[in-house]
């Protein structure tokens, strides 16, 4: 039976399954210093962007929190619109846990993120239980919206249907053509975990490969929206990094062109497992 594909909104947000939304397209700001991602937010903001994802580990849940209240202040849009992500950096106990969601808040200067995540699996079978417990408490409390989970491989999201815990949201993964992950992506579509894509340019590291370009060429469209394109297609959250504002626009462009099933098929094979940052999705 196919998986199924998440249910859009008629404002291009992705339904998930505790009932919130979430805008399908974002902002990634990894490896952004203050200047950059305070920079890069609102020239993503004035492209049109309605959601951003930053982390602890970023350093640049301030600037990113400031830009959001500014712009918002500056274009009279409520701040509700903009939808804002963070994660957690360490999974050590329980109360560590609670203390920095609570921190990163302050930081970010909101009551409440839309989304928080797990930043990675790494710790073992009881510290994820226990990180996890803290995120469902603060999502009771109203300090969270929604909560998911990053860089989960098919074992660790088994070990939460396993619990019979409340399941994530969403999983954010490295996806794109070259690194596709199919039994991750097969076991969240099976549970209703939408599948969030980082590094989705691939981080830069394969625009020559032929078959992006000779795509790129035949669509008219630069590369980086081919492979932007591709995740939208799949159902996937994209959230391209760029500091460049015209990179910024023209990764934004994507919904006035299609994929033909030959492309996307082309496309879905090139996996190679391309590690382009990371690689936990295995560990214990
Ligand atoms: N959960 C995790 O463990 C995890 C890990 C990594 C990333 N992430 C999240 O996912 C986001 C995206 O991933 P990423 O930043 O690793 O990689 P990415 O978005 O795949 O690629 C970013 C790189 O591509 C360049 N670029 C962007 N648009 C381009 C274009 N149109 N043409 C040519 N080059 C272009 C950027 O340079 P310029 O900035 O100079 O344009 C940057 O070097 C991150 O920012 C972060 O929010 C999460």
């Amino acid at each position: 039976m196919p998986a199924p594909t998440p249910v859009k909104t008629s404002d291009g947000r992705l339904k998930m399954r505790d009932g919130n939304s979430i805008p399908q397209f974002g902002l990634g700001v990894y490896e952004m210093n203050d200047q950059e991602a305070y920079d890069s937010t609102r020239a993503a903001l004035d492209a049109g962007y309605k959601h951003v994802d930053t982390a602890e580990w970023y350093e640049n849940e301030e600037p990113c929190g400031r830009a959001i209240n500014e712009w918002c202040k500056e274009t009279g849009t409520p701040r509700s619109e903009i939808f804002l992500t963070s994660k957690l950096m360490h999974n050590k106990t329980y109360e560590q846990a609670s203390a920095d969601i609570r921190k990163s808040l302050k930081r970010a200067q909101v009551d409440t993120f839309d989304l928080y995540l797990m930043h990675s699996p790494i710790g073992g079978p009881e510290i994820r239980k226990n990180i996890w417990r803290a995120l469902v408490d603060a999502k009771k409390e109203g300090l969270l919206k929604s909560i998911g989970v990053s860089n989960f491989g098919k074992k660790h999201i088994q070990e939460m249907i396993d619990q019979k815990v409340e399941l994530p949201v969403v999983n954010q993964i490295d996806l794109h053509p070259f690194m596709r992950h199919p039994e991750i992506v097969e076991i969240c579509e099976q549970n209703d975990i939408i599948l969030e894509a980082w590094g989705p340019l691939a981080r830069a590291m394969r625009f020559n490969h032929p078959s992006i370009q000779k795509i790129s060429k035949a669509k008219g469209r630069d590369v980086g929206q081919i492979f932007l394109r591709w995740g939208l297609q799949h159902g996937f959250i994209i959230i391209p990094k760029s500091v460049n504002p015209k990179r910024i626009v023209s990764n934004s462009q994507l919904f006035d062109f299609e994929l033909d099933a030959d492309e996307m098929k082309e496309l879905d094979g090139l996996d190679e497992y391309l590690v382009t940052d990371w690689d936990v999705v295995d560990v214990e």
